[in-house]
């Protein structure tokens, strides 16, 4: 099974709305905040550019997003659901899409910048604080983002977002000194439930992008949409 990925920058986007649903012009109308509006399009208009490449639809109007009630993204094609799951992630003026057939699939986008000690002692792990320590200075903040990254992702897989303690997810970066070309693994480790996702992460410039995946067939690195 391969995972589809596309990020696109907020110069992606298109001046007008023709591209949303009726419906989702509707969602647009109700949001207040204008931060929350611009997030919104733009994580819209990823996910429906890397659903319209992946199902060969020409109109993006064909595609919905629909949130369900734990607020993860539902896909829908001229209103009738389909079996492909995605993740969406808006940081900054990005946003990313990944999509998975036959599998729940999680992505974040975070941004390489130093982060205090104070969150690393907070919301890592004993073994992820250590993991941490070891990188040289140099990786060292690209490590904290992705580890935090990587456990969004998870949650997102799990549906439960940050409603469960991000100590309960374990991720382990396998080479966090790693280029940034290409996608570099990792995994992730769920407890109470003792589940092992599989990953992968990508530096774009300042960003970067984790994929999280709960089917062993995840082992082959994502393709761009
Ligand atoms: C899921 C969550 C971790 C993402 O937060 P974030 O990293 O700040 O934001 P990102 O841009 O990376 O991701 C946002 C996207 O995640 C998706 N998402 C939201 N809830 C989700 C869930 N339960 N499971 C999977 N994906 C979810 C949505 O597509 C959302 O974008 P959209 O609303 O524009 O469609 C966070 O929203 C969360 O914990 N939600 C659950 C708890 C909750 O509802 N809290 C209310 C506010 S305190």
């Amino acid at each position: 099974m391969t995972i589809g990925w596309m990020l696109l920058r907020a110069s992606a986007l298109p001046e007008g709305d023709d591209w949303l649903s009726a419906h989702e012009r509707k969602v647009l109308a109700g949001l207040k905040f204008p931060k929350r509006r611009s997030d919104w399009r733009l994580g819209r208009f990823v996910a429906k550019q890397a659903l319209a490449s992946s199902t060969g639809i020409d109109r993006l109007d064909r595609v919905e997003i629909i949130p369900d009630e734990d607020g993860a993204p539902d896909p829908f094609i001229d209103g009738k659901a389909i079996e492909s799951s995605i993740s969406i992630s808006h940081r900054e003026d990005a946003a990313a899409c990944a999509i998975a057939p036959d599998a729940r699939v999680g992505c974040d986008l975070e941004v390489v910048e130093q982060r205090s000690r104070r969150f690393v002692n907070d919301f890592f792990t004993d073994r992820e604080r250590a993991a941490v320590q070891r990188t040289p200075s140099a990786h060292r903040d690209r490590h904290v983002a992705l580890t935090w990254s990587a456990k969004e992702s998870a949650l997102k897989v799990l549906r439960v977002g940050l409603r469960r303690d991000t100590r309960r997810v374990e991720v382990e970066i396998e080479d966090p000194e790693a280029t940034e070309e290409n996608w570099h693994p990792l995994r992730v480790t769920v407890s109470p439930e003792r589940r092992c996702f599989h990953g992968w992460w990508h530096q774009d410039e300042d960003l970067v992008l984790t994929v999280v995946c709960d089917v062993r067939g995840a082992e082959t690195r994502p393709v761009t949409l």
